[in-house]
């Protein structure tokens, strides 16, 4: 009965706040998707359960000095148990969507499909169905099969586009009955830059660390990324868009930057570090081959593709999916030193903070600086130099993050441990990220105004999950999970979504 008081308070609280800022799904087209987004690693648990096998974040993790906290991924939300409570959760939300990635090593492996692993996806995304909420799958969300990492090295090898491929044809064949919405990637550049150029990733590989990498290492993953996405694009357009009538894109990773000053050393910067971001994939997809500025800066490292490929990557995508989170200031850096292999465009870049002592914005965690008109800039920058393309907006969330004294003089939005000593103070009363999402929405309804296409748009993330290398220590959900109960507990945020999507007499 508490409990229950407790949140009709919080509830009565929240709606109050949103009729007060008056922003609610009305403001956006009337087709306009909403959803919440999770992935299969952070959110599946059950790693050794229905014929799963190991991927290589499963032996990534299994250091648990490559890990935050020391945390073990191998329970987490335990969402392969949980999935029809989940959804019974989304739809309380008012959610019309749910996008979530599928476990390559738990549908298919060494060439063989696992029934078990099939059934998992299918119950869940019948269950999505069939309280209304549209499954939108991302194919490929960093879990490689370690199998094919110990083959022939993964995605340093071409090899791998063509297991990919298999793996992409089998997930349309299996389950684009029911699915309409489709990404071949997720954050390739984080991916690379995590996995292959700083090494806080599986694989694990970066300058300076006991694996080694090489100069050339970040831009030939990239280009196995390009191709296997091309070659899935083209299959699904051949063998299966006629009949299952879905759309197919990627998803990309995109902070915005801001010229730190109007000298035009300054605006390349910020164009140097948007091409090396968002261009790095963006640009072949649209157009067939990499950014100009890519070209001069990596030189013959940078793979070429054939005419055929470029051909096959040229407007291979029906939508470009957007990761956005934050952003920072960048100034030319006019005595490049310590060049990184694959950060060419870091090394001679200075990223900020801050400008004249004002900080681009505030915070919800170390990384992440509220900065709404950041994704305002970004969405208007995708329209003017990639053709206008439609977009789906398919991150973007603040987070929880519990500190001590010393980060919270830093960082005035975080949760400072000692100040909040209640579970609903430190947890549950995310008023910052409401805060974070009122702001980022309206910056993305004035983006719409003003004539970019956007289509959708989902919250990062649906639960608090496994953040990778932050292990626990950032929580992103909508709802609070006790991992040790495995009990989810709806924040302010969540209340505030159900409120923002409950407004759907729109024409009244
Ligand atoms: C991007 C990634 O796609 C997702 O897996 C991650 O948890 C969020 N950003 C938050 O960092």
């Amino acid at each position: 009965l508490c409990n229950a008081a407790f949140f009709l308070l919080a509830w009565l609280t929240i709606s109050a706040r949103a009729d007060q800022t008056g922003l609610s799904r009305c403001d956006f087209p009337e087709d306009f998707i909403f959803g919440a987004s999770a992935s299969a690693f952070q959110y599946e648990g059950a790693v050794d359960e229905g014929g799963r096998k190991p991927s290589i974040w499963d032996i990534f993790a299994a250091n648990p000095r490559n890990i935050a906290d020391g945390s073990s991924p191998n329970i987490t939300d335990d969402q392969y148990h949980h999935y029809t409570d989940d959804v019974l959760l989304l739809k309380n939300l008012g959610m019309d969507s749910y996008r979530f990635s599928i476990s390559w090593t738990r549908v298919f492996h060494d060439g063989r499909v696992n029934p078990e692993g099939i059934a998992y996806y299918n119950n869940l995304i019948d269950a999505l169905l069939e309280h209304g909420i549209k499954p939108f799958v991302t194919i490929y969300h960093w879990d490689l099969p370690q199998t094919l990492q110990d083959k022939f090295g993964g995605w340093l090898s071409r090899d791998i586009v063509d297991e990919y491929l298999r793996f992409a044809d089998f997930c349309f064949q299996a389950f684009g009955d029911r699915v309409k919405n489709w990404l071949t990637f997720n954050e390739p550049h984080q991916l690379v830059n995590g996995g292959y150029v700083q090494g806080y990733y599986a694989p694990g590989r970066c300058t300076g660390c006991p694996q080694g990498n090489s100069s050339t290492e970040p831009y030939i993953v990239g280009h196995h990324l390009l191709l296997a996405h091309a070659k899935a694009v083209k299959l699904y357009r051949r063998k299966y868009k006629v009949n299952q009538r879905g759309v197919i894109g990627m998803t990309l990773d995109s902070f915005w930057y801001e010229p730190y000053s109007s000298l035009p050393r300054d605006i390349a910067a910020a164009r140097r570090a948007l091409d090396f971001e968002l261009g790095w994939f963006l640009h072949p997809i649209t157009f067939g081959d990499y950014p100009q500025s890519m070209r001069l800066y990596v030189g013959d490292r940078l793979p070429a593709f054939t005419v055929e490929e470029s051909r096959d990557l040229r407007n291979s995508m029906d939508f470009v999916g957007l990761n956005h989170y934050t952003s920072r200031y960048t100034q030319d850096n006019p005595w490049p030193s310590n060049v990184r292999p694959g950060y060419e465009s870091d090394s001679h870049t200075h990223f900020l903070t801050q400008r004249n002592g004002n900080p681009i914005g505030g915070t919800t965690g170390t990384w992440l600086y509220v900065v709404p008109w950041g994704l305002y800039n970004v969405l208007n920058h995708v329209k003017e130099n990639y053709n206008n393309p439609p977009i789906i907006i398919t991150e973007n969330g603040g987070l929880v993050m519990l500190v001590t004294g010393f980060l919270k003089s830093n960082f005035p939005g975080l949760v400072d441990i000692a100040d909040s000593n209640t579970f609903s103070d430190k947890f549950i009363k995310d008023g910052a990220r409401v805060q974070f999402y009122e702001s980022y929405l309206t910056s993305l309804q004035q983006a719409i105004a003003d004539g970019v296409d956007v289509r959708g748009y989902y919250a990062w993330s649906f639960l608090d999950n496994w953040e990778w290398n932050n292990g626990y220590s950032q929580r992103f959900g909508l709802y609070y999970v006790d991992y040790t109960t495995l009990k989810r507990y709806p924040k302010h945020s969540a209340l505030w979504f159900k409120q923002f999507l409950s407004n759907t007499k729109c024409s009244v």
